[in-house]
C-alpha cells in the first residue's frame, strides 16, 4: 500500500486497464456462463442502496419493505404468495440455507441428503458445511432424476430430497410433482432448486411452451431457490430463497444481540440491501410482460442455435427444455472444440455429464451473436 493516496483521475486510468482484460457480456462472446448484462434499471436502484445493510434492517426500514415485497412477488410467481424467505447472494447460499433448513427442523443424528447427479455442486459445500451425508441419485436418458434410484436412497435419516428446475448443465426439469408425492408419503423436506428456472419457467409456461409443474404449487415443495441475477436480469450478487412456511426460517434463527433486529437466519450477517432494490424495480419496471418476451426470446434463440448446431455437423447431447444447448462432434473431442472456439474468441463451457459443450442462450445472446457462432462453428469442422 502506498503511504499517499493516488488521485482519481489516475486510479480510474490504472483500473480501466483492469477492465479491459475482461470479456463482457455485451459482446456476446460468453456462452458458457448463467450470468449475463445487468438491466440498467436493475444497476441504477443498485446504485442506490449501496450503503443499505439487509443484516441491520431497523436502520433500513424501506430496504426491508422492499425486500418483504420482492419475496411476496417471487412467491406469487412460483405459486404461493405468503411465503417466507430472503434476497441472499446467490444460487450457492440459498441452496446452503434450505439445507440447513431441512436438516434443523429433521433432528436426526446423522443427517443425509438425496440430490440427483445433475445437481449443482453447491450442495456439496452445503453437504460440507453442515455435515450431511451426500447420496447422489442416477438420472435417466433424458437427464432427468431417475425416481427409483431417489426412492432407493430414502433412509431413516434423509432429511432432504432435492430436484432441480433448469439443471445447470442440461437445462432438464426434474420430475418434482412424483418427487412431491414420494416426499408426502415418506414425510421429508423437499427442495426445489430453480436458481436458473425460477424466472423462465412460470413465463414459458403461460406463454405455451410444455413444462412440467415445479412449484409451490405441488404441496410436497418446501423451499425454491430462485437467482435474480441468472435469468431476473438483476446485478451480481442477488439470489433468492423462499420456503413455505416460517418454522424454516425460525429453524435457522440465531440471537444477534447488537442489532436492531432479534434473530437472524441468514448466512451472512451484514447483506446487500442493493440486491433487494435492484430485484424490486425490475419485478416492477420488466412485469410479467417485460419478463415472458425475455424468456421466449431466449427460447427461440436456443432453436436457432440447436437447429445449427446439427446443421452444422455436430451431435446435440439431448433436445433442450430450457434455453441450455449441449452438443458433441464425433470427430473431435471436446476439449479441442473448446479450444478451437476459444481461439475463435468464444468462451464455452464444459459440462462434466455427459462431456460436451454447454452454452446457455442468455439474454445478452442475440440473433448476430448465434448466427457468428455458427459460422465458426461450421470451420472448425472443417479446418
Ligand atoms: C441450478 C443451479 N443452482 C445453483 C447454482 C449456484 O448459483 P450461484 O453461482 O449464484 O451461487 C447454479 C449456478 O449456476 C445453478 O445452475
Amino acid at each position: 500500500m502506498e503511504d499517499q493516496g493516488i488521485p482519481r483521475e489516475q486510479i480510474f486510468r490504472m483500473i480501466r486497464k483492469y477492465k479491459e482484460i475482461d470479456l463482457t457480456h455485451r459482446s456476446g462472446r460468453i456462452l458458457g456462463s448463467m450470468c449475463t448484462c445487468p438491466h440498467p434499471v436493475g444497476v441504477k436502484a443498485y446504485f442506490m442502496f449501496l450503503e443499505s445493510n439487509l443484516g441491520d434492517p431497523g436502520l433500513f426500514p424501506g430496504t426491508k419493505a422492499m425486500e418483504d415485497e420482492v419475496i411476496t412477488i417471487l412467491g406469487e410467481l412460483l405459486g404461493k404468495k405468503d411465503v417466507f424467505g430472503h434476497i441472499i447472494t446467490g444460487g450457492t447460499e440459498a441452496n446452503i440455507m434450505a439445507m440447513r433448513a431441512a436438516r434443523n427442523t429433521c433432528k436426526v443424528n446423522n443427517p443425509e441428503i438425496i440430490i440427483p447427479k445433475s445437481a449443482h455442486f453447491s450442495f456439496r459445500k452445503a453437504a460440507d458445511i453442515l455435515c450431511l451425508k451426500l447420496n447422489i441419485a442416477d438420472l435417466n436418458d433424458d437427464y432427468r432424476v431417475n425416481l427409483t434410484s431417489i426412492e432407493e436412497l430414502i433412509s431413516d435419516n434423509t432429511v432432504a430430497i432435492v430436484g432441480v428446475a433448469g439443471t445447470t448443465e442440461m437445462g432438464k426439469i426434474d420430475p418434482i410433482e412424483e418427487l412431491s408425492d414420494l416426499c408426502l408419503r415418506n414425510d421429508i423436506y423437499l427442495h426445489v432448486d430453480a436458481a436458473f428456472g425460477g424466472y423462465s419457467i412460470p413465463f414459458l409456461k403461460e406463454t405455451g411452451y410444455n413444462l412440467p409443474k415445479f412449484d409451490f404449487d405441488i404441496e410436497g415443495v418446501s423451499s425454491i431457490t430462485i437467482d435474480p441475477h441468472k435469468m431476473g436480469l438483476a446485478p451480481i450478487p442477488t439470489g433468492g430463497i423462499l420456503f413455505r412456511e416460517k418454522k424454516y426460517l425460525e429453524s435457522m434463527a440465531i440471537e444477534t444481540p447488537y442489532l436492531t433486529e432479534d434473530m437472524q437466519s441468514t448466512m451472512v450477517g451484514t447483506r446487500s440491501g442493493a440486491a433487494a432494490a435492484a430485484t424490486w424495480a425490475l419485478l416492477k419496471y420488466l412485469g410479467k410482460d417485460g419478463y415472458r418476451k425475455i424468456a421466449v426470446e431466449c427460447m427461440e434463440l436456443t432453436s436457432l442455435l440447436a437447429e445449427g448446431i446439427v446443421k452444422v455437423g455436430f451431435e446435440l447431447v439431448t433436445p433442450p427444455q430450457l434455453n441450455i444447448v449441449a452438443f458433441r462432434s464425433n470427430k473431435l473431442s471436446v476439449e479441442d472444440i473448446s479450444h478451437r472456439l476459444e481461439d475463435k474468441g468464444w468462451a464455452v463451457s464444459i459440462a462434466s455429464y455427459p462431456k460436451s459443450i454447454r452454452i446457455i442462450v442468455m439474454p445478452h445472446l442475440k440473433r448476430e451473436h448465434i448466427e457468428k457462432f455458427l459460422l465458426d462453428l461450421e470451420l472448425i469442422n472443417h479446418d
